[in-house]
């Protein structure tokens, strides 16, 4: 079918990238950006990068660069701004994080001294094993999310940028449940006010972002914007949002194996997760609220993807479980290992083991560039509200209310695809292929 193509506005000027939480994930993203930009390292990856989009029938042999089909942002035009609890400049917490070593950063070192974080809007009740002194005061969480307006109209008149976009960075807060105050715009602003508990700091700058007219993305698993109060912001100011939770190393795995499984009708008995980090995260994990919210986060994709309630018989039984354990001496080379448990012909047991030695933030960082490129062409396509076709990216994507969220990657990927040739008019690929053998 062909489409009408949607009006998409230039990519002139720079881009903005508003990135609340400087750790492991934003320093190895601003620290690599800086050396690709140099020459010294390739955006791996990043599917903005690298990846190419089929258009047309197989035998055309069309195949451009997303990049170059899509009109996206350029690496030089992106420029960050900051906010964290801790001072240091964006050179001393890549350090800390110790994901690229010092003597790679030296070579952008003045690029990312010159990065410092603005004081952030922090509250230890939602992350309890962290302690800052770089935080902001105000007299309610309504003042605190017009002081990060005012941060983000700095930036946005001292760099000259044409455009902005948000995303989350920020610690894993505890598990907080959709309340009454977070049902509508009138009662989130009240709540900002009153102070409310179950307003927590990320949702204050998803706030502070969709007020200034900037897309907002979550990497990590919290509510923030995945509430009906900052949806209906979103869609009155007409800008585009996404989340949850970056898929990066045992979540990813799990949903290229799971549909795999499925589409073969394997039985599974268990599944069985298990990992050792030692970076911050790893530590903020520690606490078992947020880590209930990482393990809903991890725990829902299964299910979605074997439907048991449409195949009781292969998927009615099996126990998931998921276990992440501080081991600092790893930092941020995570080990994951899954042992699962499967099924087949005449109820043969099987088993499969999968042992991932990853980097959490190597595998994170092209994420956070895609998602930056890609919620600004979003914002400049016309888009707004969840941007279901980033689902691709999260481990808990958002959707409407009345949708169940896509895991299958590869469902994902024809999806975030297809949107792309939406965008430029083009047809959709449905994979259909019968018309290159029946005559017409
Ligand atoms: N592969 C991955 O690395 C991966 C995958 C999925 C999700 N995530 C999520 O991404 C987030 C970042 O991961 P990371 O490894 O960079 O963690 P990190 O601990 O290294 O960095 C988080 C930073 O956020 C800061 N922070 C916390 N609360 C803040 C607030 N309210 N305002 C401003 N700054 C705040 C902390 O001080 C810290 O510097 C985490 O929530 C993590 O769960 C990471």
């Amino acid at each position: 079918m062909e489409q009408a193509q949607v009006t998409i506005a230039p990519a002139r000027g720079k881009l903005g990238v508003l990135l609340p939480g400087m750790g492991a994930v934003s320093t190895t993203v601003i620290a690599g950006i800086e050396l690709i930009k140099k020459g010294l390292g390739r955006p791996i990856g990043s599917l903005t990068q690298y990846g190419t989009i089929r258009l047309g029938k197989r035998t055309d042999n069309n195949s451009p660069l997303i990049k170059d089909f899509v009109p996206l942002a350029r690496l030089e035009d992106l420029v960050f701004g900051c906010w964290d609890i801790f001072e240091d400049n964006c050179y001393e917490a890549a350090l800390h994080a110790g994901v690229i070593e010092p003597s790679r950063l030296e070579a952008v070192r003045p690029e990312l001294e010159a990065i410092t974080p603005w004081t952030a809007v922090f509250d230890q009740q939602y992350v309890r094993r962290l302690h800052g002194p770089h935080v902001k005061k105000g007299q309610n969480k309504h003042d605190l999310a017009q002081q990060l307006m005012e941060d983000i109209e700095m930036f946005r008149g001292q760099h000259e940028v044409a455009r902005l976009v948000m995303l989350w960075c920020g610690s894993t807060e505890i598990l907080t449940e959709i309340e009454e105050v977070h049902k509508t715009l009138q009662s989130f602003e009240e709540g900002l006010k009153a102070n409310h508990p179950a307003i927590t700091s990320s949702m204050i700058y998803a706030y502070a972002a969709l007020m200034s007219g900037v897309p907002f993305g979550n990497g990590a698993p919290n509510l923030t914007v995945d509430i009906p109060a900052l949806l209906e912001l979103a869609t009155d100011r007409g800008v585009p949002v996404c989340g949850k939770d970056f898929k990066t190393g045992q979540t990813l795995m799990k949903t290229i194996i799971a549909p795999a499984l499925k589409a073969r009708q394997l039985g599974l008995n268990g599944w069985f997760s298990t990992n050792i980090l030692g970076n911050r995260d790893g530590d903020v994990l520690h606490d078992p609220d947020s880590f209930k919210t990482k393990e809903r986060s991890k725990l829902g994709v299964l299910e979605y993807i074997l439907q048991p309630e449409l195949n009781e018989d292969l998927y009615g039984q099996y126990e998931h479980q998921v276990h992440i354990h501080y081991y600092k001496p790893r930092g941020d080379n995570k080990e994951g290992w899954d042992n699962i448990d499967l099924f087949g012909w005449l109820d043969y047991p099987m088993q499969m083991k999968i042992n991932f030695l990853c980097r959490d933030s190597i595998l994170a960082a092209p994420l956070v560039l895609d998602l930056v490129l890609f919620l600004d062409l979003a914002q400049r396509s016309g888009l707004s509200g969840i941007q279901e076709w980033l689902s691709f990216y999260f481990k808990s994507p958002m959707c409407a209310p009345f949708l169940y969220p896509e895991h299958d990657l590869f469902i994902q990927l024809t999806k975030l695809k297809n949107t792309l040739r939406y965008l430029r008019g083009e047809e959709q690929i449905t994979h259909l292929g019968i018309e290159y053998y029946q005559q017409p």
